[in-house]
């Protein structure tokens, strides 16, 4: 009688030691970027409904939330403003005496160490909520490059490690880099939102920053969700205008193309959970359905396997907690 021929790949699954020795896919405390929603004001602390867990945070509030990132060990934070005012332009993005500005100045005095990353957009600014200055109900993108660029520099000038471009106009990180530059500030990195689809899953973060757009949507700049190649030339086209990490946004419908854009380019990959993403799995976890722990850390293995280098997730210090044991 023959004898069967198979692999025994159960060799190396034997038992959590053994598992742990040929793991191929780590998480660590230094690749989360967690995000921050600041809001001009005082003694704000206004949970949101959709997302559990996360708050808008006024800067006397500030304190405990990074007294507790930086003993979690977090190393990076990422800013989103909440202004008092809006107006067509966004000005609040850019003013030198704006949220996020405000708070970056608090946050480089009090914790040094922390990197922090500036959101660079004019959707939470602007009354008509959409990330570029309209006329006649568009979305003109030159005139908005330079507001753009302006808000880099206010962020830069007030302390911000690293700018974060979300808007996804044509050309943004070019004009952002020409201004940091001309501003004397060449040694600040850009970490461009690259690939950027047009997702429901931003739905949640929209209640977070109060940045829903007032009419229409944001086809006419964000990527349709079924298009792979065009991430090819989102990315390369902001590796040639300077950037210095790509992000891709979101992250868990769109692994092929985080897989994609590491093969593909020489620049640390960015992975941004989204806040859909994060409110599925807290509701999920609400009613008893799922064990968010473990799902939680298989999530954000997935984004590492698939390529990502650093996670922006609203999911940090809870996985900070975990993975410390
Ligand atoms: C706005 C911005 C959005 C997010 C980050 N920056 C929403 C949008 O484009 O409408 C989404 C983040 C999230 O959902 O967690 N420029
Ligand atoms: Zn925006």
């Amino acid at each position: 009688m023959k004898e069967l021929q198979f692999k025994r790949h159960r060799r190396l699954r034997s038992s959590a030691n053994m598992r742990a020795l040929v793991r191929e896919t780590h998480l660590h405390v230094e690749d989360f970027i967690y995000p921050i929603f600041v809001a001009e004001g005082e003694n704000i602390k206004n949970p949101i409904a959709s997302m559990p867990g996360i708050y808008q945070l006024s800067l006397d509030q500030l304190k405990v939330e990074m007294d507790e990132v930086v003993e979690l060990g977090i190393k990076s934070v990422l800013l989103f403003g909440i202004p008092l005012h809006k107006d067509a332009e966004g000005s609040g993005a850019f003013h030198n005496h704006g949220i996020v500005q405000e708070a970056t100045r608090f946050i480089k005095k009090n914790y040094p160490e922390i990197i922090i990353i500036a959101d660079t957009c004019l959707c939470e600014y602007t009354d008509h909520g959409h990330c570029g200055v309209i006329e006649d109900g568009e979305i003109l993108n030159d005139p908005s490059l330079d507001l753009l660029a302006k808000t880099a520099v206010s962020q830069a000038e007030a302390g911000a490690d690293i700018i974060a471009p979300s808007n996804m106009m044509d050309g943004f990180v070019a004009a952002i880099r020409k201004g940091l530059d001309e501003a004397g500030f060449a040694d600040i990195p850009i970490m461009s939102y690259a690939v950027k689809y047009s997702s429901a899953f931003y739905g949640p973060f929209r209640d977070a920053a109060g940045s829903a757009p007032q009419f229409g949507d944001r086809k006419t700049y964000q990527m349709d969700p079924a298009n792979r190649l065009e991430a090819f030339r989102e990315a390369q086209s902001d590796v040639d205008e300077g950037a210095d990490f790509l992000i891709v946004k979101p992250t868990l419908s769109y692994l092929d193309i985080v897989r994609d854009v590491k093969n593909e380019f020489n620049l640390p990959v960015v992975a941004y959970n989204v806040s859909g993403e994060y409110s599925m799995v807290k509701a999920a976890a609400q009613n008893g359905w799922i064990d968010e722990k473990s799902i939680v850390l298989e999530m954000l293995t997935s984004m590492k396997r698939a390529g990502s280098d650093l996670i922006i997730t609203y999911f940090a210090k809870d996985a900070a907690k975990w993975i410390a044991k």
